[in-house]
């Protein structure tokens, strides 16, 4: 099999380089330079574990990187997986990118190749917007072009591993479509869910991530109802859901990340008004409403801005576990951005997110240690769960005890900092009580 993927983002790379590693033939093209000379030198444009590795393999073997699509050779199908964010500004689906890739195989694409779609879309964008424009493109009659929509699900931090055992959902407009998408990634994956239409893959992708953000914001209104009644939030939905099957609340925490920020009002984006849609909106901007909260307790602890009140964030990516780089999307971000807006100045650090990404995010000056980040700190937000926050007491502990110290703890990590009863700490949990 032989296969064209247009876009090596988070998702198309690592999915290239899953397929080439099972000895499909991947061609590759990508718009983004830094992207292509990390590629040269066999290595990811961002942190995932595994990954570099297999590149190193498979690279200019089975995996290919090129320019354009080459047209003396031919292809059973080519895969979009360019991004599909929300338009500036607003809150729908810019689907721009997918017509720019469309594009991109022009010259190659004759509609004899199956048309896999496995960005993120709204229902019926494959069907009503991406099949007439390849009609169109080829001179085709829609009902003999081959498209499928088979929906990327795997973990940013785990999707090498999870690509190769993950169910994958395809779905085709026609029974050849379906046969040629089984086929491939049967290559790839043991178990393969054929899905009843386009839309309906499309709605399956939506699912899984919105499922996750309306879970998410049961914890996350669940905490802050404790508060309303003086109880600690984290502690109540931690003993209500201890040796109790029947009860699995979610842990608080910010539900962030280039996926969960948007899936939400991408599945709303066409919905017509309904008690489904406000439902599903309402837990999104609860979620969202966090970013607010922690702004709120900056001032409440620290006071109005001046140039001597430096807040210091941990935690820039977008979740600490599994680890990522990514700071697409990272509430941690949009904190930052709000607490700017609102006159602080800031000291920034990652454990993992690349220092060249954090300083072009001009928000503060970034730190390597995060001791450094705090010294001279008015206050430490630690905004997302890495593990290396369960161990942070060392030989610089002052920093963090020092007089009118304050700490945020949002998911309640750092452990070790609790023993120490001259250090103040808040969490999610307790932030207004
Ligand atoms: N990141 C994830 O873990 C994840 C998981 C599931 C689904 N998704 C969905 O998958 C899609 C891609 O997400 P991503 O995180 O990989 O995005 P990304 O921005 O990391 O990757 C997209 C890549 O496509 C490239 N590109 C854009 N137009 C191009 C063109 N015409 N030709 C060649 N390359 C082009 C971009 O330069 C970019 O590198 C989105 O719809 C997203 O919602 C992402």
């Amino acid at each position: 099999m032989r296969i064209g993927i247009i876009g090596l983002g988070y998702v198309g790379l690592t999915l290239a380089v899953a397929a080439a590693a099972k000895g499909i033939d991947v061609y590759g093209i990508e718009i983004n330079q830094h992207i292509k000379d990390c590629l040269k030198e066999n290595k990811a444009h961002f942190f995932e574990p595994g990954l570099d590795n297999l590149i190193k393999r498979n690279n200019n073997k089975t995996l290919h990187v090129v320019e354009e699509f080459p047209a003396d050779i031919s292809f059973d199908a080519f895969i979009i997986t360019v991004g599909t964010p929300l338009k500036s500004g607003a809150k729908e689906p810019n689907f721009e990118y997918i017509k720019s890739a469309l594009m991109s195989v022009q010259k190659v694409y004759d509609g004899s190749q199956l048309m896999i779609l496995r960005s993120t879309v709204s229902v019926g964008t494959t069907r009503r917007v991406i099949l007439p424009f390849l009609s169109q493109m080829c001179g085709k009659e829609e009902s003999d072009i081959l498209i499928s929509m088979c929906p990327e699900r795997t973990l940013e931090g785990k999707a090498v591993d999870e690509l190769t055992h993950l169910p994958q959902i395809i779905s085709g407009n026609n029974q050849a479509s379906v046969e040629i998408a089984q086929k491939l990634f049967r290559m790839i994956t043991p178990c393969v869910i054929e899905a009843n239409s386009l839309e309906e893959a499309e709605l399956i992708k939506l699912y899984c991530n919105t499922y996750r953000d309306m879970t998410f914001a049961i914890g996350n209104a669940f905490c802050m109802a404790a508060q309303e009644f003086g109880v600690d939030g984290m502690d109540a939905i931690e003993h209500a859901n201890y040796g109790y099957a029947r009860s699995n609340i979610a842990k608080p925490g910010f539900v962030a990340g280039p996926c969960l920020e948007k899936d939400a009002y991408i599945l709303i984006n066409n919905m017509p008004d309904c008690d489904s849609k406000n439902f599903i909106l309402s837990a999104r901007r609860f979620n969202e409403s966090l970013e607010d909260m922690v702004v709120r307790w900056v001032k409440s602890k620290v006071g109005e801005p001046s140039d001597s009140k430096i807040i210091a964030l941990s935690g820039m990516a977008f979740k600490g576990q599994p680890e990522t780089s990514d700071l697409r999307g990272s509430s941690s971000v949009y904190i930052a951005n709000k607490l700017k807006a609102a006159g602080y100045k800031m000291n920034l650090h990652d454990f993992v997110a690349l220092p060249e990404e954090l300083k072009a995010l001009n928000l503060g000056t970034v730190y390597n240690d995060l001791h450094d980040a705090c010294a001279n700190a008015k206050a430490l937000l630690v905004l997302n769960n890495h593990k290396k926050y369960a161990s942070i007491m060392d030989d610089q502990v002052f920093h963090f005890s020092k007089d009118g110290f304050e700490i945020f703890d949002s998911w309640g990590v750092c452990t070790e900092l609790y023993y120490c009863e001259d250090i103040k700490i808040s969490t999610l949990g307790n932030m207004f009580n």
